[in-house]
């Protein structure tokens, strides 16, 4: 598929504040450790504070991943920033991450494409290299989903000030509680450059479908009114998104296992050469569906959604600094890429490290 390889050559994460647990989330909901726990294997979560967006929480996570490369920031000649909770409206915040980095210049390509964007943004670094646009990128998923939470009381979360949110604030929380106890704020960062190495991405199947985009979206908001924000909106939860979790978790379990097979079958490899599958984290249970319909090992399918909650676009990349600093994934290794957003967008990636 390719002549040019690329690899990885740093790699960080940042995550937000100290972590709010299930029980934190049972102040200003009707909710519980028992009941999201057991459906969604999530323990805690962050959320990045007033005024810190997704490009703070990037340049902190893409210092980390520059120290740990070694690599000047001067020689990073393109910038990819996945989002879906961005700054502003427009303009994305790539440029501002690049400005924030001390590298304004450098041109920076915002991508959205929710919990699906390592995929796309593996396929993007891939193309820049290939036609010599670029030969270090730094890749950046940061997320800021506290800005949708349904709650205003943030002060209740944290149990030393011993309150809990008035019942109408519950109420009103309680509306969203199946969405707003799955998401958590984070970012993750990885610096890639061409490489005479045997790697880079072997092979990709994705799939984009907007008959299902309304699965999961923002009903406020956007181009299509005039204007694009209303006075009532607020009052009418119309910042918050709404999600069918059900059929968004039948799609991930049926499309996503499906792909892999196709994937592999198409470039002849076994499932059990594929040394490590780096899965999206919405769900440890969708995770388990097809960790156990493909037959892979629980120690080739890492899992961090107990500590951050579902993160979109940051995941795969904060996963991966994980795994890496752990020593449990390595140069070398044939990955497999496996995320599902809502657009919606699904696919898998076979990627040697
Ligand atoms: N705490 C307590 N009770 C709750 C909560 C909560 N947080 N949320 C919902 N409930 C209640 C509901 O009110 C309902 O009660 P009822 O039976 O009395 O009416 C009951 O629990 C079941 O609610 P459902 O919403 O039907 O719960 P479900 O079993 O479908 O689980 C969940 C919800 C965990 C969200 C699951 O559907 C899921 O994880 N789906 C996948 C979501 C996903 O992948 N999203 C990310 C997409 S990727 C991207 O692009 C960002």
């Amino acid at each position: 598929m390719n002549d040019l390889g690329f690899e990885i050559v740093g790699s960080g994460h940042y995550a937000p504040g100290e972590p709010v647990t299930n029980d934190d989330l049972s102040r200003v909901m009707t909710t519980s450790d028992e009941w999201i726990f057991p459906r969604s294997g999530i323990r805690q979560r962050h959320y990045a504070p007033e005024g810190v967006g997704v490009s703070d929480l990037g340049c902190e996570a893409a210092k980390r991943a520059i120290a740990s490369s070694g690599i000047d920031p001067a020689e990073i000649d393109y910038i990819v920033f996945a989002t879906m909770t961005p700054d502003y409206i427009f303009p994305g915040p790539g440029a501002l991450l690049g400005a924030k980095l001390g590298i304004p210049g450098v041109p920076a390509l915002d991508i959205r494409q929710q919990c699906a964007a390592m995929l796309f943004g593996l396929q993007t670094v891939n193309g820049l290299i290939q036609t010599g646009a670029a030969r270090t990128i730094l890749f950046v998923g940061a997320e800021a989903h506290a800005g949708f939470m349904p709650w205003e009381d943030w002060g209740a979360l944290d149990p030393r000030n011993n309150r809990v949110a008035t019942p109408e604030a519950r109420e009103r929380a309680d509306r969203h509680r199946h969405l707003a106890v799955l998401f958590g704020d984070g970012a993750g960062a990885l610096l890639f450059r061409a490489t005479d190495r045997d790697a880079g991405l072997r092979a990709v199947k994705i799939c984009s479908d907007g008959r299902f985009a309304e699965l999961l979206y923002v009903p406020g908001g956007g181009f299509r009114t005039r204007p694009y924000w209303k006075t009532d909106s607020h009052d009418a939860d119309m910042h918050i998104p709404r999600m069918d979790g059900r059929e968004l978790f039948k799609f991930a379990v049926t499309k996503l296992p499906r792909t892999a097979r196709e994937l592999c079958a198409k470039h002849n490899v076994a499932i059990d050469q594929i040394d490590v599958f780096l899965a999206h984290q919405a769900n440890q249970r969708i995770n388990e569906h097809i960790r156990k319909d493909l037959g892979v090992p629980v120690a080739k399918l890492p899992s961090n959604i107990a500590r951050f909650g579902n993160t979109s676009g940051a995941t795969i990349p904060i996963l991966l600094d994980e795994e890496m600093k752990a020593g449990r994934v390595k140069k070398g290794q044939l990955a497999m890429v496996l995320a599902l957003g809502t657009g919606v967008h699904w696919g898998c990636a076979l990627w040697r490290l």
